[in-house]
């Protein structure tokens, strides 16, 4: 993922002592604020964590109660000081947040916006890495991609607005963000990836035969970047093509590059291909490390399921090993990671009654 260089600077700037600090500082100790969040949030981080102790890393954990619970509660989304605590620690692993669907406690995009968007925006996490390793039977077997998805831009940016609401001649506007900066730094990233994997290729995808102005940045950035990495093999597809693909022929793709909104879209289905979401994990990003990344799975709160055991908790646990890795941790990362390929195999191809802990044991017991 990262390259042994910016694992050593992480560590650096990341955990250890701090000058001053003196004896009895646990070098190997990084703090890290867990937002167990809603619904399964909570017992999937539980096992996330376990498996992390199991590998023999130590985190100097801080719970945060932030959420669709806390904001029925308090009308409190993320408080400034909450943020700022955040900015401090060395990273931080979410479950999921979101109230039940149906529910209307909580007005549409309140915590989307008001708290993992803003985390992402405040925290700089410009890119979305998820890496998916389909599991045996499933749509994609054999496919082993990672999707970079812009994080910070695109149409999530917020650039937009509304006229003469609730009237028959109402407008809503909802334009796409993309800058130069924010394409290049993430583009770069993905090219950076390639060149660590095997095949070393990177698919840009978009639609930049209807989105012409967006499109075409994209497209350039894309392949003057390309220019600075000469073993890297570069493709294009068309977002509607690359649906096709990946219900199809998944196994074609090493990274994918690609904006905001057709990442999460693609990644969906990327999760539903390769095996379920409850495999997909996520690593949000700030690759300049000028603050905490962030961890988290791809799946939501699924309140329907909470408490009831039946919650898989390997996408949280790879977001942990993604965590780790970003960290320094490179070998416990690895090890969990295998790990988690392994049993998620194991799952896909047995059907013992798997509950979440027993996932998470399952893993423990294999690092
Ligand atoms: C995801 C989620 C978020 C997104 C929502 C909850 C804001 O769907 O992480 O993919 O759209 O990015
Ligand atoms: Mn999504």
């Amino acid at each position: 993922m990262l390259g042994d260089e910016d694992a050593v600077r992480g560590r650096e700037t990341c955990g250890g002592a701090k000058p001053g600090e003196g004896e009895g500082v646990d070098v190997g100790s990084y703090t890290v604020a867990v937002i167990g969040g809603d619904g399964i949030g909570p017992e999937v981080v539980a096992e996330a964590l376990k498996v992390v102790d199991a590998a023999g890393v130590k985190l100097d954990t801080t719970e945060y109660d932030l959420g669709a619970s806390r904001y029925v509660r308090t009308g409190e989304v993320l408080p400034d000081a909450v943020l700022d605590e955040l900015r401090q620690v060395d990273a931080v692993l979410l479950g999921a947040v979101g109230p039940a669907i149906g529910s209307t406690e909580v007005p549409s995009g309140v915590l989307e916006r008001g708290l993992l968007l803003k985390m992402r925006f405040e925290l700089d996490l410009y890119v979305n890495l998820r890496p998916f390793h389909a599991t045996p039977g499933s749509i994609a077997e054999g496919a082993d991609f990672a999707v970079v998805r812009e994080n910070t831009e695109g149409p999530y940016a917020g650039e937009g607005g509304q006229l003469r609401r609730g009237t028959p001649h109402e407008v809503a506007t909802q334009g796409s963000v993309n800058t130069r900066h924010g394409v290049e730094r993430c583009v770069r990233f993905a090219f950076g990836l390639a060149e660590e994997r095997e095949r070393r290729s990177v698919t840009l995808v978009h639609k930049t035969n209807v989105l012409t102005y967006a499109g075409d940045l994209w497209q350039r950035t894309f392949d003057a970047v390309a220019t600075e990495h000469p073993s890297v093999s570069t493709a294009y597809n068309h977002v509607d093509a690359a649906c096709i693909y990946f219900a199809t022929d998944a196994r074609r793709y090493d990274v994918v590059v690609t904006d905001n909104l057709f990442g999460d879209i693609l990644t969906d289905l990327a999760g539903a291909v390769a095996g379920g979401i409850g495999l997909a994990a996520s690593a949000n990003l700030n690759p300049d490390r000028t603050g905490p990344s962030l961890f988290e799975p791809v799946h939501g709160a699924a309140h329907d399921i909470a408490g009831t055991g039946r919650a898989n908790p390997l996408a949280a646990i790879r977001s942990a090993a993604m965590m780790l890795e970003h960290l320094g941790e490179t070998d416990a990362a690895r090890r969990i990671t295998a790990a988690v390929l392994a049993v998620g195999d194991e799952m896909a191809s047995n059907d013992e009654q798997w509950t979440t802990a027993s996932v998470g044991d399952a893993v423990a017991r294999r690092i």
